[in-house]
């Protein structure tokens, strides 16, 4: 039964997508015969593969035989290419409209004045036979708006994949003590190492963190896409992570999706200290800081044992003790605040990764992306260092975050 609902939902946005698509690109031609049902098709595919890419790779997720298959054929990633043209293909189409309403505007006042305007000629006129000019402008700004979106696809998927921008945040707090004013934290989140982030990535990430000369690394999640057996060791550049204090972990739900036991696993073996749903306290020149971290609040979903509890990890700290807690999703925040968190440091919302979806994630999040304050506490959000499913980031960049404690 579920995957009746399963295919019935994703098959209603893949008519929806091949709709759009044979409605604007295809039908105004007036195709006949074969070339009308492979138009049709073609609609079809692009909407269906775009539809289906990523809650399929989801799926793959409980089915590990046939994610094996997916990964080492590599059609996911494919999938996920498809569906940075469509998305391109709709940009294309609302702009290539855009222009045509302008014309067909620009048309109506000139006729006014002018009937024998370019635009207003009658559909035959100057030719008696062959293409009118009218379906002449028709094809060519079809295959004019098909071709941009084709060459688009490589453009978007290397700025997605390539630009990680580096944010330095000052974060002034009055419950900072002094000797920890000028600490910097380097916050990462939301990697998702898989289908097409790699271990030469992951090196990337690495040496952008350590350059940054960080005091502490902190990882707030969804570090994989993938069984750690299989991809573990694309993590392996981790281990050169540079920081005094450490680099320390959370899980997000990805983590969990695939084998939460598995990632923590490969984490630790790195160096990188798992937080789950607790704390530790570390020597800033004679002076305590407590780093915790609580499991990601839907961990439970695939273990019962993996029950997010903040109050757990911030328990039994010392009043006075600065206290950093690292979570995975904007739902723990609160949560944390009101177990005594003073800076809370997220991620999981990537910012909604694209525009339009930045629009929808921040009317929907209580904490969407960047910095937040609550009654004298701070909550920062990470837009990811990664991406989830296609290289796709247009208008909300991967991202390093440096945040840097100051005293008020
Ligand atoms: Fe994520």
């Amino acid at each position: 039964m579920n995957y009746v609902v399963f295919f019935i939902k994703y098959m209603t946005i893949t008519l929806v997508f091949a709709a759009f698509l044979y409605l604007r690109l295809v039908r105004p031609h007036k195709l006949r015969g074969k070339w009308r049902i492979i138009a049709g098709l073609g609609c079809l595919f692009v909407g269906g593969a775009s539809a289906f890419a990523l809650p399929v790779s989801i799926k793959l997720a409980k089915t590990r035989t046939l994610y094996e298959r997916a990964f080492a054929s590599d059609w996911l990633p494919v999938l996920y290419y498809i569906m940075i043209f469509l998305y391109a293909l709709v940009a294309c189409i609302v702009v290539r409209d855009c222009i045509w309403g302008l014309l067909a505007i620009v048309r109506r006042v000139r006729s006014r004045n002018d009937t024998t305007s370019l635009l207003d000629k009658p559909e035959n006129a100057g030719e008696s036979e062959g293409l009118t000019r009218r379906e002449f402008l028709r094809r060519a700004s079809t295959i004019t708006t098909v071709g941009l979106a084709t060459a688009a696809v490589p453009t978007l998927a290397w700025f997605g994949k390539k630009t990680r921008v580096v944010r330095h945040i000052d974060v002034p707090m009055a419950s900072v003590p002094p000797e920890l004013d000028g600490l910097r934290i380097v916050h990462l989140s939301d990697i998702h190492v898989g289908h097409t982030i790699n271990a030469q990535d992951v090196a990337e990430i690495v040496a952008e963190t350590n350059a940054l000369n960080p005091d502490l690394i902190a990882i707030t999640g969804d570090i994989a896409d993938g069984y750690p057996d299989l991809i573990g060791s694309w993590l392996d550049p981790m281990r050169d992570f540079k920081a005094p204090l450490g680099t320390w972990f959370v899980t997000g739900n990805h983590d969990h999706m695939w084998d939460g036991h598995g990632w923590c696993d490969v984490v630790s073996k790195l160096g990188i200290r798992v937080l789950d749903n607790a704390h530790e306290i570390v020597d800033v020149a004679g002076t305590p800081l407590a780093i915790a971290g609580a499991i990601d609040a839907s961990g439970d979903r695939t273990d019962l044992s993996w029950q997010s509890d903040p109050e757990k990890a911030l328990s039994g700290i010392d009043p006075g003790i600065f206290r950093l807690m690292l979570v995975h999703k904007p739902v723990s925040v609160d949560r944390s605040f009101a177990a005594g968190a003073d800076l809370v440091l997220l991620g999981h919302t990537h910012g909604g990764q694209c525009f339009p979806l930045n629009l929808i994630v921040n009317a929907t999040q209580k904490y969407a992306r960047g910095l937040y304050r609550v009654d004298g506490r701070v909550a920062f959000v990470s837009c990811g260092t990664g991406y989830w499913g296609p290289p796709l980031r247009v208008g909300i960049p991967c991202e390093i975050d440096v945040l840097t404690l100051r005293r008020v």
